[in-house]
């Protein structure tokens, strides 16, 4: 079996599938994720007591670090979006949406991987249809997520601050608790998606010893020409740029 999987890595190819920027942010939306959970639920449910002779203001510390972090997340988040608007060849928006037939046979091909009717999924590149679908719907859950967040401290701020620019979101969601209330639920889907996200990546580097997982910190996956080939027809697969 180790052998045969030797044999295997031997064939591959060295692609380079994720630029620096695309990472870079990844891994500040994850790390802001984690402080926006920890001081979110704060938030919602204050679980420490100030100290007797210390600041007793522990609430206000954790809605500051909450909102400036927001900032960062959105920023993050912001750039994301933009890299796959204008970005490189293996991590453009074309590689979320399935607008061409072949995108949509990799989403039925892929779902079939997820209801046990192929043994392994389709070959691809970067992700595959289905995995484009499945990053989408993340997006929609943040923006949500950004959006409720905006509405509440467009309520909260001091009327000259430009963010009350932003109260027309207020009824939009309903008024502020609503804002509030699906701000939290929202944090619960996304902690289930990242959750799902993880075991996900995990599942497929361990099936496919592609790199999976290390093409997030790295950016290069090991593919095998066939793959590269179905992807596209003779193009450089490896640039060499880090
Ligand atoms: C992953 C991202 C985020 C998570 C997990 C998160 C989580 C939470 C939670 C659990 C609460 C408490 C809600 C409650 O009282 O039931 C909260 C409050 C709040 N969050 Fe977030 N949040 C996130 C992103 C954001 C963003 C991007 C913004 C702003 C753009 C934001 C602004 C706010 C505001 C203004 C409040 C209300 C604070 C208050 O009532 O004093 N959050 N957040
Ligand atoms: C807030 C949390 C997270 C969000 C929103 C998120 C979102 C994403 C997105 C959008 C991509 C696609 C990037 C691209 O190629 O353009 C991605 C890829 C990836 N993420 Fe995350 N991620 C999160 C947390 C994590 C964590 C905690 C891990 C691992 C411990 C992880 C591991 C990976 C890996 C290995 C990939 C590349 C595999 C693939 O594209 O199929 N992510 N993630």
């Amino acid at each position: 079996m180790t052998d045969v999987l030797r044999s295997r890595a031997n064939d591959r190819q060295r692609v380079y599938i994720r630029t620096l920027p695309v990472r870079v942010c990844h891994w500040i939306i994850f790390l802001c994720f984690l402080v926006l959970v920890a001081t979110g639920l704060y938030i919602a449910h204050p679980y420490l007591l100030a100290p007797k002779n210390g600041d007793p203001f522990v609430m206000g510390a954790v809605r500051f670090t909450h909102f400036y972090t927001a900032i960062v997340f959105d920023i993050a988040f912001g750039a994301e979006l933009f890299l796959i608007l204008v970005g490189g060849r293996y991590e453009r928006w074309d590689q979320y949406i399935p607008l061409s037939r072949k995108r949509w046979r990799s989403v039925v091909e892929s779902s079939k991987y997820y209801l046990f009717l192929r043994r392994m999924p389709p070959m691809t590149i970067a992700h595959d249809g289905l995995d484009g679908i499945v990053f989408v719907i993340g997006f929609i859950i943040e923006t949500v997520i950004i959006l409720t967040g905006f509405a509440m401290w467009a309520d909260i701020t001091s009327y000259n601050s430009p963010l009350a620019l932003l109260s027309f979101l207020i009824p939009l969601f309903g008024g502020f608790q609503m804002a509030r209330y699906i701000h939290h639920i929202t944090m619960w889907v996304m902690i289930f998606y990242v959750v799902l996200h993880v075991i996900r990546v995990v599942t497929l580097a361990t099936l496919k010893h592609d790199g999976t997982f290390d093409s997030i910190i790295s950016g290069y996956r090991y593919i095998s020409p066939r793959e590269v080939a179905a992807f596209e027809d003779g193009v450089a697969a490896d640039d060499g740029r880090r």
